[in-house]
């Protein structure tokens, strides 16, 4: 929640697209006493976060370094050319040494166990910025840009309830996040990807963990048909066919991909105020640029609230954040 009030206080202009799907309602402003002190508080003031990144990355980097400094900490990028993430030296000691001299770690990798093993290891906090099983990040910036849709200016993620996301596309990190997050909100995730492409086993059981925990409404429903994904969804989304590190599998993959990209046609399946969003990168072959650049889209809405989302996630774990 308190992504919104940084946007608030950093951008204060209107937010692009606000309350455009169904059921939206705008409600008042309020708590700004409270939201000045969060802004003023600086709570990475003399602190170094280390973003510790095998993978290449523009927006959970530029959205990391900026929320970093806006909370007014330095962060240090340290790239798969710069340090010995997992090439000749342990995790184990990577984790050790880094930790001892930082105050907080952002670890973008490739196998999740990678990863948990940092996290277990470091004495200060570790956030994921990407493995191959999960990308909290992003998913933080879609939910505060479903709210935005939905409710802006309000931290009122129960209004998300009822709203129904269709996810046409691969079985990624990407989507196990919305798998996680979603139903427990109560929204709704139809699922299609294609044959020979199902949902993660390890993501499922962690969702359903979650809905049994926590309760919540939404359902999760997979087949393999786009069309009956997107029927009467209020939001349409995919990601790339080829995540990072799936390369040698590209041209395997365009060829099962076939008929998956979203178009114009494909969001008439859906409610008739659908948007579309996607994290990004985006290529052409998983959505035209009809969609892609069209009044439907709220992808580049999406894209800035990385930075919002990151400095509200980086104030309450890495600033605020006590042993
Ligand atoms: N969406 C996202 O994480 O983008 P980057 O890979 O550019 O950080
Ligand atoms: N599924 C993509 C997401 C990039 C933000 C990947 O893992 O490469």
């Amino acid at each position: 929640s308190n992504a919104v009030a940084f946007k608030k206080h950093y951008k204060s202009r209107a937010i692009p697209q606000a309350g455009r799907i169904a059921g939206a309602q705008f409600q008042q402003e309020g708590a700004e006493a409270k939201d000045a002190q969060l802004v003023k508080s600086k709570s990475l003031d003399d602190k170094t976060i280390a973003f510790m990144f095998s993978k290449r990355s523009t927006r959970t980097r530029v959205s990391g370094e900026t929320a970093v400094k806006l909370l007014g900490g330095a962060p240090m990028f340290l790239g798969s050319g710069d340090i010995q993430l997992g090439v000749n030296e342990s995790l184990y000691d990577t984790s050790r040494v880094v930790s001892s001299m930082v105050d907080g770690i952002l670890a973008r990798v490739g196998h999740h166990s990678e990863v948990e093993t940092l996290a277990k290891h470091s004495t200060v906090p570790v956030i994921n910025a990407l493995s191959h099983l999960y990308h909290p990040l992003q998913i933080l910036a879609d939910l505060q840009t479903l709210v935005e849709l939905r409710t802006p200016f309000t931290t009122d993620l129960s209004s998300l309830e009822g709203v129904t996301i269709a996810w046409v596309g691969d079985s990624n990190n990407i989507l196990n996040e919305m798998m996680v997050t979603y139903p427990r909100l109560g929204v709704n995730l139809q699922i299609a990807t294609p044959e020979g492409y199902p949902l993660m086993q390890e993501a499922l059981d962690r969702a359903n963990e979650g809905l049994a925990k926590e309760g919540g409404k939404g359902k999760i429903i997979h087949t393999h048909d786009p069309k009956e994904a997107v029927k009467g969804a209020s939001v349409i989304t995919t990601d790339t066919w080829i995540s990072m590190g799936q390369e040698e599998e590209s041209a395997k993959r365009l060829k099962d991909f076939a008929g998956y990209q979203v178009t114009n046609d494909m969001m008439k399946g859906a409610a008739p105020d659908a948007v579309f969003m996607h994290c990004l990168p985006r290529h052409k072959e998983e959505v035209d640029d009809e969609v892609f650049y069209g009044d439907k889209s709220v992808v580049f809405q999406e894209a800035e609230n990385r930075k919002w989302t990151a400095l509200a996630a980086f104030d309450a774990f890495f600033g605020k954040w006590k042993l």
